[in-house]
């Protein structure tokens, strides 16, 4: 039996809630698609008319906004009004890590969940397909159908129960390719019991993906995927930076190293890159996730392995430091540092848990001057990263610059922290001018052509390049 979606409301107008609902409506013309948030000021930047302003940056996104706001694709901070009308919800809000109470440091923070559930049990209509798109604890759908059991036709003591069914769909985009992982996905992943609500969500996805990549769990495995997929992706960051230490040391090269390991059809080639260790919104929160519910199962010994993938993870951030002190004569005091990148990677201009914010407030610490440029992420954006309320605009230490060139005048040293394309072919020539001497670079992203910095008489430290 087919159930005809209409109209639906995305709880969140995040970086999944946004583009994953602006590719809908973009491939469902017939569908009315709603999009509601409780933050007024990033509504009113989905609704501004100059696209530059749109609250994120992703390749193509502008496009299908132009193409679809305003005809099948709103936002709105009307919650109510569109929950009353909706056939289907997706709950796409923020579940961060808990920073208080029980399990504080490691378990996701519900409430915005828990929140957009009781929203939903009050408003909408009974028959609402209600689909979790964040990406939460296993078993969280049992929370919200707990909380969805409560819900009544009306006030009144006789009033009929409402009835919702709940799956559980993840999103597997990663920010800077949202919208060619969107429009183009390795599968789409939907859980449920009931199956009515799979095809009806199926249905929306038929318009564009093809059904062999549409798989079907039970919600546990479906919850549970998500997070597994998550872990062991930030573990092969973590494997690669690993070994990057050890080519360091041995004389090896990374690059190399990647290559021949990825061509081995049972490796594969991607997530092999050396750098920084892995930053953004979710790897980081999703296996400390991971490391409470195995805590809580008692399975001390799988939660202690995901640790370590954490634990590699800053300690690949704090040598790299070290290695910019100890190669700077030790003190970086008073030095001119220019920083190439301020976003957790290239194509995004988001910021979460960037390695680079992690690294320039340690490089603040030690007392260097920075002078930080990235193509997308905002001043303001960078000094709310780097200081607390108080000190912004008093740090004399931080220039915020328009442009390359703007931040190595007399920089002792470049520090390349995001793989933004426009750094893979600087002018070492004309840069090296503009350095003061003895001038350095590193690049922790090992995308720039050494030899020929070196031939500018520039030195080079590079992530996982033991020969030089
Ligand atoms: P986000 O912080 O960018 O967006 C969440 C939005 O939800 C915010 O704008 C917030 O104001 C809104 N919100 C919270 N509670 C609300 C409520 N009760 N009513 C209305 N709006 C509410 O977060 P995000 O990056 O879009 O991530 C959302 C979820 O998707 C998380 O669980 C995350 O783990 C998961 N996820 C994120 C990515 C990614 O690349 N960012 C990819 C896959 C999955
Ligand atoms: C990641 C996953 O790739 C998505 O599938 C998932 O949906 C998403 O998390 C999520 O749940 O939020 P994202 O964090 O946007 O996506 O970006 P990634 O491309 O995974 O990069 C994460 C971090 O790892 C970045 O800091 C990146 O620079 C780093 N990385 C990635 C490396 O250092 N080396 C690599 O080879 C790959």
């Amino acid at each position: 039996m087919n159930r005809e979606i209409k109209k639906i409301c995305c709880i969140g107008a995040g970086f999944v809630g946004g583009p994953t609902m602006a590719v809908i409506a973009d491939n469902c013309p017939e569908l009315q698609v709603n999009v509601v948030d409780i933050n007024k000021e990033r509504i009113a930047n989905w609704n501004n008319k100059d696209l530059s302003k749109l609250p994120i940056y992703e390749p193509g996104l502008k496009e299908i906004i132009s193409r679809c706001r305003d005809t099948n694709l709103f936002f709105s901070s009307d919650i109510i009004k569109n929950l009353k009308s909706a056939d289907m919800v997706f709950i796409s809000v923020n579940t961060p890590t808990k920073t208080k109470g029980i399990g504080a440091g490691q378990a996701s923070d519900l409430k915005w969940v828990e929140a957009s559930a009781r929203q939903i049990s009050k408003y909408s209509r009974t028959g609402t397909i209600v689909v979790e798109k964040s990406t939460l604890p296993v078993k969280t759908a049992q929370t919200i159908n707990t909380i969805l059991k409560y819900s009544k036709e009306s006030d009144s003591k006789n009033a009929k129960e409402k009835k919702f069914t709940v799956l559980s769909n993840p999103e597997f985009l990663s920010e800077g390719n949202a919208i060619s992982d969107l429009v183009n996905p390795d599968r789409v992943l939907i859980g449920g019991e009931d199956e009515i609500s799979i095809n009806a969500l199926m249905n929306i996805y038929l318009k564009w993906v093809k059904k062999e990549k549409i798989f079907t769990t039970d919600l546990w495995s479906s919850e549970l995927s998500k997070l597994i997929a998550n872990a062991l992706l930030a573990q092969r960051v973590s494997s690669i930076n690993s070994f990057s230490a050890l080519c360091e040391k041995t004389g090896a090269n990374i690059k190399d190293v990647s290559l021949a390991i990825g061509l081995d059809k049972r490796i594969g080639k991607y997530f092999l890159n050396a750098g920084p260790g892995f930053g953004g919104s979710c790897f980081k929160k999703d296996i400390l996730n991971l490391i409470y519910i195995c805590n809580h199962y008692g399975l001390k010994e799988v939660s202690s392995y995901w640790q370590k993938v954490l634990d590699i993870n800053s300690w690949q951030q704090n040598r790299i430091l070290s290695e910019i002190v100890n190669k700077m004569f030790g003190t970086i005091a008073d030095k001119k540092l220019a920083i190439f990148g301020f976003a957790f990677k290239a194509n995004t201009n988001d910021t979460r848990e960037s390695p680079s914010m992690h690294i320039c407030k340690k490089l603040l610490e030690e007392g260097a001057k920075l002078a930080i440029y990235d193509p997308k992420v905002s001043p303001e954006q960078i000094k709310k990263d780097l200081f607390d309320k108080k000190s912004i605009n008093k740090d004399d230490n931080l220039q915020i610059c328009v442009s390359t060139k703007d931040a190595v005048l007399d920089a002792d040293a470049i520090v390349i922290l995001t793989e933004w394309d426009e750094f893979k072919n600087l002018q070492w020539k004309k840069i090296s001018l503009l350095m003061r001497s003895p001038s350095w670079l590193f690049d922790t992203r090992s995308i720039c052509n050494i030899e020929e910095a070196q031939n500018h008489g520039i030195n080079v430290w590079s992530t996982g390049f033991g020969k030089y």
